[in-house]
């Protein structure tokens, strides 16, 4: 078994359309199990992990990151594109736009957010200038443009603990930090593809106003149907990418 890229889908992305003889397995790692799809597009081995399983049945808080992302790497993979469905700090992002992130903001709790605890692997405390692989950032950002996809350049992922959404007080305080976008995922998933040495990107599809800046109250629904509706534009920007 072997992949070179591996698209982890977030919210809404539960489906490895696309790829060719798509199989489904389930690898063991040291951390516990973790469930991917392998298969090809266009010559290339993709590994697809939905990152809340395949009938998004896994919390945020309890997905384990660790399984998922040492599972990509015992694959083989070196390059990771994910996707995460986000709120948004900003009128200017409004829902159905595409971010490319750049950087974050953890507020997550209860995560183990490293391979690295001691002994036998160590203390290793990893350099984060860079935490959003800049190599494939700038080729998403290439394939983006010359498929006319629009997509914002750089992005501070705010990731919360979850599950809930956020109250009003939260969001002005990431907003005033600095944050663009909200979302439960992105840590520790980034910081584990970097202490394993993969190039890691994040695409976040933009599918509500966050608390108290919505004119509403927030459901999960909304996210699901924002996502539903635009999903189309990640999958073409990721399969270009990998292919080119
Ligand atoms: N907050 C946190 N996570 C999210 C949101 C949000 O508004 N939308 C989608 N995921």
């Amino acid at each position: 078994m072997h992949a070179e890229y591996a698209i982890i889908g977030g919210t809404g992305v539960y489906d490895p359309a696309m790829l060719q003889d798509a199989e489904r397995h389930t690898i063991e790692t040291p951390y516990g199990t973790a469930e991917v799809t392998l298969g090809t597009y266009a010559g290339k081995r993709v590994a697809f992990m939905p990152r809340h399983g395949y009938k998004h049945s896994v919390a945020p808080h309890k997905i384990n990151y660790r399984a998922n992302i040492r599972a990509l790497k015992q694959l083989g993979v070196h390059t990771v594109l994910a996707t995460a469905a986000v709120g948004s700090l900003k009128k200017e992002l409004a829902p159905g736009d595409l971010v490319l992130v750049n950087d974050f903001l953890d507020m997550t709790k209860s995560r183990p957010q490293t391979f690295y605890e001691g002994a036998p692997e160590g203390v290793v405390h990893i350099d984060m200038t860079d935490a959003y692989c800049g190599r494939i950032r700038s080729h998403l950002a290439a394939v983006a443009e010359g498929q006319n996809i629009a997509v914002k350049q750089d992005g501070v992922y705010v990731t919360t603990e979850g599950p809930r959404f956020e109250t009003p007080a939260e969001i002005r305080l990431y907003a005033a930090w600095g944050g663009d976008v909200v979302g439960m995922t992105s840590v520790p998933e980034v910081i584990l593809a970097k202490e394993s040495e993969m190039c890691y990107a994040t695409v976040a599809m933009v599918t509500n106003y966050c608390t108290g800046i919505s004119a509403h109250p927030l459901t999960h629904q909304e996210v699901v149907d924002t996502m539903k509706e635009n999903v189309q534009k990640i999958r073409e920007l990721f399969f270009h990418a990998i292919e080119s």
